[in-house]
C-alpha cells in the first residue's frame, strides 16, 4: 500500500496520516474552546445559579473531556509530524533559520503554551469548580476554593482564544506560503523569533496574573470581553506577519 511505504520518512504516508489526525484533533479542541468562550460563558452569565450548576455538571463536564483529550491528541500528532519531518534532531539547527522554521516555531510554541494552559491551569481549576457544584447539588457545602479558581481559568481560556488566531495561520503558512519570504542572513530570523517570544511572554504572563495581577488594565481590556480578545488575536497576527515577515525577513 502506497500510504504505508516510506511511512516514517519526510513526505511519507505517516506524515500525511499524522496531519489528518492533527486536523481532526485540532478541530475538536479549538471547536470546544470557541464553544466555551463564545457560547457558554455569555450564556452562563444570563442563567440562574441552579441552571448554571446543572449545566456545569452535565454539559461542561462532557465538553471538557473532548477539550482536553482533543488538546492532547493535537499535541501528540504535532510532535509526530515534527518527528517524521526529522526536525526534532540536529536538522533543527539549520531549519529554524528558514522562513518555514520560524513559522512553525511560532505556530507550535503558541499551541504548546495553549496545551499547557489546558492541562495545568484550566482543567485543574474546572475540577475544583465543578466538584464544588456537585457537592452543593448533593446537599453539601460549596468548596471555598472554587470561587478563587474561576478567574485564573477564565484568563487562560481567553489567552488561548487570542493565541489560536495567529497560531492557526502560522500552522498553515509554514508549508503553504512562508517560502515567499527569505533572508540571506540569520539576523532577521532571530529578530522575528525574539519579537514573537516577547509577544508570547506578555500574553501568557498577563493571563497567569504575573504582570499587574489578573485585573491589570491590559487583562481587562483584552480578556474581559470575547470580542476584544478576537480583535487582539488579529492584531497579534498582523504584527507577526507584517513586522516579522514583511518588514524584518522581507520578500524573496
Ligand atoms: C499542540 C501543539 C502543536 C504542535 C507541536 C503542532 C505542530 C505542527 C506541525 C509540525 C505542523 C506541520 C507544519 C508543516 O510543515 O506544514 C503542523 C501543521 C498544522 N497544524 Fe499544528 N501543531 C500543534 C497544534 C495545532 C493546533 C491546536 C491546531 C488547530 C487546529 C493545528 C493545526 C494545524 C494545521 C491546520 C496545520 C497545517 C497542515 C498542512 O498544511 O497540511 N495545530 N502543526
Amino acid at each position: 500500500m502506497e500510504i504505508l511505504s516510506n511511512f516514517a520518512d519526510p513526505g511519507g504516508g505517516g506524515e500525511m496520516l499524522g496531519r489528518y489526525v492533527h486536523y481532526l484533533a485540532g478541530v475538536t479542541w479549538i471547536g470546544m474552546l470557541y464553544y466555551f468562550n463564545f457560547v457558554q460563558t455569555p450564556a452562563f452569565a444570563e442563567v440562574s445559579d441552579a441552571t448554571r450548576s446543572e449545566a456545569m455538571r452535565t454539559i461542561t463536564w462532557r465538553a471538557l473531556w473532548w477539550f482536553r483529550f482533543g488538546a492532547l491528541l493535537t499535541f501528540l500528532s504535532g510532535i509526530w509530524i515534527l518527528g517524521v519531518q526529522k526536525l526534532l534532531g540536529s536538522e533543527f539547527d539549520n531549519f529554524w533559520k528558514t522562513p518555514q522554521g520560524v513559522s512553525i516555531a511560532i505556530g507550535a510554541l503558541f499551541a504548546i503554551t495553549m496545551f499547557l494552559n489546558v492541562w495545568l491551569v484550566i482543567w485543574p481549576a474546572q475540577q475544583v469548580i465543578i466538584g464544588s457544584a456537585r457537592k452543593v447539588a448533593e446537599g453539601g457545602e460549596a468548596d471555598p476554593e472554587a470561587a478563587a479558581r474561576a478567574k485564573p481559568a477564565a484568563r487562560a481560556s481567553r489567552a488561548n482564544t487570542l493565541m489560536s488566531i495567529p497560531m492557526l495561520f502560522f500552522m498553515g503558512f509554514t508549508s503553504h506560503y512562508s517560502g515567499a519570504y527569505f533572508s540571506d542572513s540569520t539576523g532577521p530570523y532571530v529578530i522575528t523569533l525574539l519579537l514573537f517570544l516577547a509577544i508570547l511572554a506578555v500574553i501568557e504572563l498577563s493571563a497567569l496574573g504575573k504582570i499587574g495581577g489578573y485585573d491589570s488594565p491590559l487583562c481587562k481590556r483584552v480578556f474581559d470581553r470575547h470580542k476584544d480578545t478576537i480583535v487582539a488575536g488579529f492584531v497579534v497576527w498582523a504584527v507577526l506577519l507584517i513586522v516579522g515577515f514583511e518588514l524584518i525577513i522581507g520578500g524573496s
